[in-house]
């Protein structure tokens, strides 16, 4: 029995493309479904979208002359994965708001699979910061976004906002449901987020860090068949795999006593979390008034999770390490391999456009111990992920 897909065709251009997608997923034996907006149905026909599918199209949930049961119910229930291709700003919004007033944004709610969202529409809309919002939103919400590319729109200028080509998105997906053990059996600790350091009963701090590299990278592992541990800081990033469990803290001290607790039985430590540097010496019993001209704050240094890790590490254990920089990054990045002893670490680039802090995409070049260089492209954190488990294996202790 093929594996089974529920495409979501929302009113962009881009629709005409997805017919070649639905014929990518027959031709490699999935069972297709589709449904379709009535905008969608502005640009390509039920026609062409029955023949290719050969299945009945889904697009209006008051049909009378649908059967009884509730399609979008019984659909999402059916799906192994959802894929809305292309998906407008409009569909991106009601998914983010949890608006269902059509079958796709009815049956989005309804779906407990994994989501695929490939975004299509013209550059300055794409750029929005509303429409940039939403895509965090479905991200944090565990949705994969499928970016889309630079290149020639139809409203006849070039730039971001292009759909992911119908190849690309049928890999994403396919690769995402075909089964990978490769890390069957192992236990991998990530650390994610920022950590809150008080100032006084209402006052902290903080980091832009927003925790979704270290979910993306928990999620990963997990569907590699890993047990992992994520403590995380705080951060709106929710866990979407049952292998996941998640320990909240709030400061340094606080992740750093709880990663000390489970390093021992780890085989894989990932440390991406932004984890402050110093923390108040002192923390105000009383909210701090403003009484005085100046206030100066004395801060005293955290302990460093990972060099401490790296001091008491096993030779099986693989340590992997995020280096942030904005100046000298490569030498600074290949210190940090040394002086906190990781197998591995993973340098984000402040300067590249698109990385780093509360971006949905990141770059970054992962430096081995044993001298070695791995360059991303800029992608998505989930693709990222992907990556650097890829790297990972290569140096793992079996
Ligand atoms: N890290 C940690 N504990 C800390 C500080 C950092 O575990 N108290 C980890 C981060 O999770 C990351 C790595 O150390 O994996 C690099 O952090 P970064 O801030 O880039 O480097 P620092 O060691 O803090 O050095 P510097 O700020 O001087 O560059």
């Amino acid at each position: 029995m093929g594996k089974h897909v529920v495409i979501g065709i929302t009113g962009g251009i881009a629709a005409y493309k997805t017919m070649h997608l639905i014929r990518l997923f027959k031709k490699n034996g999935y069972e297709v479904r589709v449904t379709a907006t009535a905008n969608a149905l502005q640009f390509v026909t039920p026609l062409t979208i029955e023949t290719l599918s050969q299945n009945k199209l889904y697009t209006d949930m008051f049909d009378s002359h649908r059967t009884l049961e509730v399609e979008h119910i019984s659909m999402a229930e059916w799906a192994d994965a959802l894929v809305v291709a292309p998906a407008t700003a409009n569909i991106i919004a009601k998914f983010a708001l949890g608006i269902a007033d059509d079958a796709l944004s009815t049956l989005y709610l309804a779906v407990k699979k994994p989501v695929f969202v490939a975004p299509a529409m013209n550059s300055n809309m794409f750029e929005n910061p509303v429409v940039q919002e939403n895509i965090k939103i479905l991200q944090n919400h565990g949705c994969r976004l499928l970016l889309p590319n630079e290149g020639f729109l139809a409203c006849g200028t070039t730039g971001n906002g292009r759909m992911e080509e119908p190849e690309e998105i049928f890999d994403s997906v396919d690769e995402f449901l075909s089964d990978d053990h490769t890390l069957q059996g192992k236990r991998v600790l990530i650390t994610a987020g920022p950590t809150y350091e008080p100032l006084d009963p209402v006052r902290f701090i903080g980091n832009h860090s927003s925790g979704l590299m270290g979910f993306c990278l928990a999620e990963a592992a997990a569907r590699r068949g890993a047990r992992v541990s994520i403590v995380s800081g705080p951060s709106s990033c929710t866990a979407h795999h049952q292998n996941i469990h998640r320990y909240n803290v709030k400061t340094a001290e606080e992740m750093y006593q709880q990663c000390m607790q489970l390093v021992d039985e780890q085989d894989i430590i990932i440390m991406s979390a932004a984890v402050a540097d110093y923390t108040p010496a002192h923390v105000a019993p009383e909210k701090i008034k403003k009484d005085n001209a100046q206030l100066s704050i004395e801060l005293v240094k955290t302990k460093d999770i990972l060099a401490s890790v790296g001091k008491i590490k096993r030779d099986n254990q693989l340590l992997i390490g995020f280096a942030l920089e904005t100046e000298n990054e490569v030498e600074n990045a290949k210190k940090k391999l040394h002086t906190k002893n990781a197998d591995l670490i993973v340098l984000n680039s402040l300067r590249t456009a698109g990385a780093g802090f509360r971006t949905t995409t990141n770059q970054v070049t992962i430096y081995s111990k044993d001298g070695h260089e791995y360059v991303s492209e800029l992608k998505s954190k989930q693709e990222i992920a992907q990556e650097i488990l890829q790297t990972a294996l290569k140096y793992i202790h079996n």
